[in-house]
């Protein structure tokens, strides 16, 4: 490997080069060139730090070409054989850190390709033939994030599991569910946790969706019109994995919608997980002492020596602003660009690059978060208990039992819990005589509906908080996710 730190526009292009005598000019572009880039121009103009990410993309995009060039007979098998080889020699190279980028050679595709030519010779010349760069880094930031869909998936998936083990371990673990985060009714806390696994599910499918339609292939889309060679398509399509290839070269090279899609797709799911790190806050706050999370997912204060801060959660909660605003980025870098290509598109990976990893730590991090927590069943089920959380109880009851009209029940009720609350009681604590002061016809039959295990007992409605239908729900998850 030759140092790098020597100008690398001399080492690949060395002066026996007839086709590039401009010796400082770059070795790819620089025929017409007598001069090299400023210093600031190669500045800005260089991607390498960033999209050297996409070697392996990069590397297989390369061999599936040459071997379509070779089956085309555009080239022999022989510079097949040997472009090939050497790609496969830079993979190890890189593999073992013993690549050296240079930011001379500006992206990825000019550092590989480079090296090939001082690899393998000759043959690395005729590598670029009917492609461009254009189609060349389409091909490679789609099969990068069609990769970042299927690990999504896979950890979208765990956390659902995760979820979905907590809700059945806790489907009869009574909690107060909250409207205006003042309580409402009583329900369990595997409800709570099942509503998030079914959000993740439709998080999962948009993902599912963006690739399925992003799996199409720009390469031999060339720079923009297509090639007068007779390549084959649909074999550089096959052998990427792709369902076919994009049907105009116009628009192959300069969509980025599948990435913006992606992007979409994660601020909608991360806007999931920060919600529920938002209620992983709140119940973790010594005031609800709802949960407790592990010491590992727990961070301490400098000062405070009884602190125990949620910091992952509120990290998640934070993170959002990064998927969100890397889409925003993508579809304000897209939005004024004319067909086809533009140098602003390669602005796309860096946004994108930071918005998935983010997106996948924050994944992780529920998940771990999610596993380790514990659930304090007695603070829940006082908090559930104590608050008139079984109003809506009474209420019903005066409508099947007394056939009143509902708006009066409410009214009834609403007189009953004044009364508790001027009592310092819960509406259970009330005896039969004070409810009759308000409401004549109540009888002790009225105590069977006001406890909150009542409660969620009763409500097995359709996808009702009841521990029955929480039950069912949740092995039904733990087996679908399984199966899938
Ligand atoms: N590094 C460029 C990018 O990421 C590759 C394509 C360059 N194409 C060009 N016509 N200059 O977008």
């Amino acid at each position: 490997m030759t140092n790098r730190n020597s100008p690398p526009h001399d080492r690949v292009a060395p002066s026996t080069d007839t086709h590039n005598p401009a010796k400082n000019s770059n070795s790819m572009w620089g025929g017409r060139f007598a001069a090299g880039p400023a210093a600031i121009m190669q500045e800005i103009n260089a991607s390498i730090d960033i999209d050297k990410r996409l070697w392996r993309e990069d590397i297989a995009g390369s061999k599936a070409h040459a071997s379509m060039l070779a089956a085309t007979n555009i080239i022999s098998p022989q510079d097949a054989d040997k472009i090939h080889a050497g790609l496969d020699k830079i993979a190890s190279e890189i593999e073992a850190e013993q690549f050296l980028f240079s930011a001379a050679l500006e992206d990825i595709h000019m550092n590989i390709e480079a090296r090939l030519k001082e690899i393998v010779g000759a043959p690395a010349s005729r590598l670029h033939t009917a492609r461009s760069r254009n189609d060349q880094v389409a091909t490679d930031f789609r099969l990068w994030v069609r990769t970042a869909c299927d690990s999504i998936d896979i950890a979208i998936t765990q956390l659902m599991e995760i979820l979905a083990r907590k809700a059945l371990d806790h489907h009869d673990t009574l909690m107060p569910g909250f409207t205006h985060l003042q309580t409402a009714q009583p329900i369990t806390f595997g409800h709570h946790c099942l509503a998030y696994v079914e959000m993740l599910s439709r998080d999962r499918t948009r993902f599912q969706d963006a690739r399925t339609r992003m799996n199409e292939c720009p390469l031999g889309a060339a720079a923009l019109a297509g090639t007068s060679f007779p390549i084959d398509r649909h074999h550089t399509a096959q052998s990427l994995g792709f369902n076919h290839p994009l049907a105009n070269s116009l628009d192959a090279v300069s969509a980025r919608d599948f990435a913006i899609e992606v992007l979409s797709a994660a601020t909608i799911s991360a806007m999931h997980l920060s919600r529920l790190s938002e209620e992983i806050i709140i119940w973790a706050s010594a005031p609800f002492n709802f949960i407790t999370l592990s010491d590992s997912f727990s961070t301490g204060s400098s000062i405070m020596p009884q602190k125990r801060n949620p910091d992952a959660a509120e990290l998640i909660r934070a993170k959002v602003g990064h998927m969100a605003g890397a889409f925003t980025n993508l579809v304000i870098m897209m939005k004024g660009l004319p067909l086809a290509y533009a140098k602003d598109m390669q602005e796309d990976k860096a946004t994108t690059f930071r918005a998935i990893d983010d997106f996948a730590m924050c994944l992780a991090a529920m998940s771990g978060m999610m596993a380790d927590l514990k659930v304090n069943k007695t603070t829940m089920r006082q908090a559930a208990a104590g608050s008139h959380a079984t109003a809506t109880d009474l209420a019903d009851w005066l409508v099947r039992t007394l056939n009143m009209p509902f708006r009066d029940a409410h009214h009834v009720t609403g007189t009953l819990v004044a009364l508790a609350d001027k009592n310092n009681c819960t509406l259970a604590e009330l005896s039969l005589n004070d409810m009759q002061q308000i409401e004549p016809a109540m009888t002790d039959d009225i105590f069977s509906v006001l406890s909150v295990e009542a409660s969620v007992r009763s409500r097995t409605s359709y996808g009702g908080t009841a521990p029955d239908n929480v039950q069912k729900a949740a092995q039904n998850w733990l087996t679908k996710l399984k199966v899938n």
